[in-house]
């Protein structure tokens, strides 16, 4: 499987879908759809809504089914760039190879952006239409879910760890902070990243009604595959294509604790390697169609060696 490919195409859908979902929540401020629709519509490699076409087709649906649902979790995740490159948080000029939210709108309706962007996330997700094979329970199981992962037990609690460890590095290495070092990044990088990722998939076999077995696997597999994404990212930051990137990297700068900067790049590609190997018995674990779990393990591969 060509999984490049597979992503550019399953990402085309959602690219297509996401500015009619903005359009759609009519009587919205100009201004604040404007920037709504500017951060989504940049771009991004879409994963968080592919990983959850690929892990709800595991079940025999469609991933065009549940496209409201991958979109809603897009919007929280672009909710979460538009914040985290604010000047209070790693002050980025530039996301998805344009000039951030706050360069374009101003600090304030960037902030309002996301905050629109992640509320009316849940419009779209809880307001669209599936085919019967989505069942109520199923539906509100997602939304449980996105809320955990995205909130102040998921996502927005990395986002504080990581801003907290910035500095963390200022003094000597010695052996006893390298291991503090090591598991407040393990922290950091579980909220603030896999638990977005880890959304994905179980918001996948949520909506397809998987057994209780098989959502374990998925979600075994979906925190593996995010904590080896943020190795990476962290990785490419200090030696990625700024254009491929489209991003102008700020960890030096913010001092960021990261595994490229307290264990240097040679051992964290280490790490981002095993996390991925980590990720696959997972999903060997979770039953169902071959052709998907085929997916998911090349976007685990893809999560590894991506250079944007
Ligand atoms: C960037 O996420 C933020 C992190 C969690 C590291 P992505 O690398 O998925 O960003 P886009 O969506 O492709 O722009
Ligand atoms: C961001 O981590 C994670 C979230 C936005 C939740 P980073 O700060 O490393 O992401 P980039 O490098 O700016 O994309
Ligand atoms: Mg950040
Ligand atoms: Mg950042
Ligand atoms: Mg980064």
């Amino acid at each position: 499987m060509d999984i490049e490919k597979y992503i550019k195409s399953r990402a085309a859908a959602v690219n297509a879908a996401l500015p009619r979902f903005v359009a759609a929540l009519r009587d919205s401020d100009p201004r604040l759809a404007g920037a709504m629709t500017y951060s989504l519509a940049a771009g991004g490699k879409r994963l968080r809504p592919v990983l959850m076409g690929a892990s709800y087709e595991i079940f025999g649906g469609k991933a065009s089914e549940i496209l409201p649902a991958a979109c809603a979790l897009e919007m929280v995740h672009t909710y979460s760039l538009v914040h985290d490159d604010l000047p209070a948080m790693d002050d980025d000029d530039l996301r998805r190879g344009r000039p951030t939210s706050h360069k374009v709108y101003g600090e304030a309706l960037a902030i309002l952006a996301g905050d629109a962007l992640l509320t009316d996330a849940f419009t779209v997700l809880l307001s669209s239409r599936y085919p019967a094979r989505v069942k109520p329970a199923g539906l509100l199981a997602a939304a449980r879910v996105l809320a955990r992962r995205a909130g102040a037990r998921g996502m927005v609690s990395g986002q504080a760890a990581d801003l907290a460890a910035e500095g963390f590095l200022r003094g000597k290495v010695t052996p006893a902070r390298r291991k503090a070092g090591l598991q407040l990044l393990s922290y950091i990088h579980l909220h603030k990243t896999a638990d977005l990722i880890t959304a994905a998939v179980e918001m996948g076999a949520a909506l397809a009604g998987a057994p209780e077995k098989d959502f374990r696997a998925l979600s075994a597999f979906g925190r593996d595959i995010g904590l080896c994404f943020q190795v990476a990212d962290d990785i490419l930051d200090v030696v990625g294509d700024k254009k491929k990137l489209g991003k102008s990297g700020s960890d030096a700068r913010n001092k960021k604790l990261t595994y490229a900067s307290l264990l240097g790049v040679p051992e964290a590609r280490a790490r981002a390697e095993a996390l991925m190997r980590k990720a696959l018995p997972a999903l060997a674990r979770a039953r169902g169609a071959a052709g998907p779990k085929a997916a998911l393990a090349g976007i685990a591969e893809f999560v590894y060696r991506r250079e944007n």
